[in-house]
Parts: structure tokens; C-alpha cells; sequence
């Protein structure tokens, strides 16, 4: 029977009817595989199923003889060596479309919880320290009617941006090329960088981690904002210097954060957990029940796909099939 590694377990029941055909080991603790424990289940493995957080590296992949898949369960996939994964026949596949409205419900709820102070509040009613309505009490910045700039308009970018038009704002966005498609789905309009941090009240940053977007926001960023704009992270952690966020927080040259991925996680740094106007969230965006059920369905169905000879959807190396 082949065998196939799971690194996390999921919600539902997909995998107990994947393991009616399949043995199946799925690493169902509360931390982590170890770099070891991921080689030696990997060595004896023909799919595995993993995670943002398993680096699968040459190291690892050279570990396995039978392996024909590396099924990502996620939208990203830069902790897979794919030049090398494609180098040794080895599919990469991830699970795009079933977390993108996920993802943007969470990008909003990031905002609203920042531009109104919803976490701060909530910390100051359990601790009884409501005694009276103030005319001051709490003030926050207004969503509606502002300019939303949208860093990375793909398929999150646009579902963030279709959610603005019900708060009356504008939108513009930058990105790698221009998406026509997007602007006239949901009136964007394409900005340089430099103005996409002048001019918007509200960055979302939907961006993958690539060369380019890597240290993207730092200080010298973070000074060409508005002093009451507010940036959200909901793409990848490195694409802002936390540090300098947490300094730029500090010194008030923008207004608030909200941050769902960090730079190194699961570390968060130190500077940033003592900032008032941030909200953290733990790499949760696609985390609702429905979609961590479709995302493991989704590589799920890559697997039996390969290991049934066929190509799998979803291939993010499809040189894997000319090589
Ligand atoms: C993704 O889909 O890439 C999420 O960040 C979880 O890995």
C-alpha cells in the first residue's frame, strides 16, 4: 500500500476515506514535524500533504525515492524547492480559489478591528473599566469613504477590493503588471508604488513572498504614508520589516496594523506585541471550517490524481512535465 504523510490534521473527514485506499500517517500533534521526524516520514512516503510551515528543501526531497507529490495545502508555496522537486519528476501542487474569499473576509476584519479599536474595546469591557459614555471614549477612523490601495491584485486583492465598494471607497492598487480584468471588476485603478503609499488610507498587502516583495514596507515607506492610515497584512510576513513597523507605530507615522503574517513566525517581534494600535493574528486568514475542509479536499484530490498516473490540478511546476 503506498504511503502518504499528512503534516497537520484537518477538519472533517477526507482523510479517514483517503485512508480506505491509501496508509496514511497524518502528524496530528499540537506543534510542528521536527526537521527529522518530516525526513523520516517523508523517506518512506509517495505524497505528501504539507503546510506553509514544512520546509521541504533538497535535503528532505533527496531523502525520498518514491515520492511523486508534494501537495500543498495553501495558496503559497515558497517553502518548496520547486526548481529541485521539478528537477526530480516531482509534482507541486497548492490549493488556490477555495481560501480567497476566506482570506479577504479576514483582511476586513483586520481593518475594522484597527480602524475601530474592536480588540482594545473589548479588553476594556472585561476589565469593568466602561463606567460612562465620553464623547471621547474610544475614537477610531472612519472606513467608508476612504481610498483602500491594495498592494498584490490578484485573485485576494480583488475579492478585498470587490468588499470596498459597499463602504463607498476608492480603490487603487499596485502591482507586478497591471490586472485589467480586476479594474473593471471592481474600479481600481493602477498607481505606482510611491502613490500607492501616498495616497491610500488603508494598505492591504495581499502580495507572495518573491525577490521583489521581500522588505517591501520599512521606514522610509511607512514616512510617505498617511499619519492616520492603517496597514493590513494578510500576504506574506516578510514583505514588511517588522521592526521598523513596530518603530514606526511608535513614533505615530501611521495609525495602526493588522497583521495576520509576520516575518518570522511563529515569532512575533518583541517591539511589535508592546504597540497598543496593532492587532495579531496567528496566520489565520483562511481558517474557517468550510475552507480548511475544501483546501484539504483539494489537495486530497492532487494526490489521488498522481498516484493514479494522471496529472493533478493545481500544478504549480507544470516544467515538471517536460522534464
Ligand atoms: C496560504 O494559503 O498560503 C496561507 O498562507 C496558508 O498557508
Amino acid at each position: 500500500m503506498k504511503k502518504i504523510f499528512v503534516s497537520a490534521a484537518y477538519p472533517g473527514s477526507s482523510i479517514d476515506r483517503l485512508a480506505q485506499k491509501y496508509d496514511v500517517h497524518v502528524f496530528d500533534k499540537d506543534r510542528l514535524p521536527t526537521a527529522e521526524e518530516l525526513a523520516r516520514e517523508a523517506q518512506r512516503s509517495s505524497a505528501l500533504i504539507t503546510t506553509v510551515s514544512d520546509v521541504i528543501d533538497k535535503n528532505i526531497i533527496d531523502l525520498c525515492p518514491n515520492l511523486k507529490i508534494i501537495s500543498n495545502s495553501g495558496v503559497g508555496y515558497e517553502n518548496v524547492d520547486i526548481p529541485y522537486a521539478t528537477e526530480r519528476g516531482i509534482f507541486v501542487t497548492n490549493t488556490p480559489n477555495v481560501l480567497t474569499e476566506t482570506t479577504a473576509d479576514m483582511a476586513w476584519a483586520l481593518m475594522v478591528c484597527v480602524a475601530r479599536r474592536i480588540v482594545e474595546a473589548d479588553s476594556y469591557m472585561r476589565s469593568g473599566q466602561f463606567k460612562c459614555w465620553k464623547p471621547t471614549l474610544m475614537l477610531g477612523v472612519n472606513i467608508h469613504g476612504k481610498t483602500l490601495g491594495v498592494l498584490g491584485m490578484g485573485r485576494i486583492g480583488t475579492a478585498v477590493a470587490r468588499r470596498a465598494s459597499g463602504f463607498n471607497m476608492k480603490i487603487i492598487y499596485n502591482n507586478r503588471s497591471r490586472n485589467e480584468q480586476a479594474e473593471k471588476a471592481v474600479g481600481a485603478g493602477f498607481v505606482d508604488f510611491p502613490t500607492l503609499l501616498r495616497e491610500s488610507d488603508y494598505i492591504v498587502v495581499t502580495t507572495p513572498l518573491t525577490k521583489e516583495t521581500k522588505g517591501r514596507f520599512g521606514l522610509p515607506e511607512f514616512r510617505q504614508m498617511k499619519r492616520d492610515s492603517i496597514i493590513i497584512n494578510v500576504g506574506r510576513g516578510p514583505v514588511i520589516k517588522e521592526a521598523e513597523l513596530a518603530e514606526a507605530l511608535r513614533q505615530g507615522l501611521i495609525w495602526g496594523a493588522g497583521l495576520d503574517v509576520f516575518e518570522n513566525e511563529p515569532k512575533v517581534d518583541p517591539e511589535l506585541l508592546k504597540q497598543e494600535n496593532v492587532v495579531l493574528a496567528p496566520h489565520m486568514a483562511s481558517a474557517s471550517w468550510e475552507t480548511r475542509e475544501e483546501m484539504i479536499g483539494m489537495a486530497i484530490q492532487s494526490v489521488e490524481l498522481a498516484l493514479s498516473g494522471e496529472v493533478p490540478l493545481y500544478l504549480v511546476n507544470s516544467e515538471v512535465l517536460s522534464s
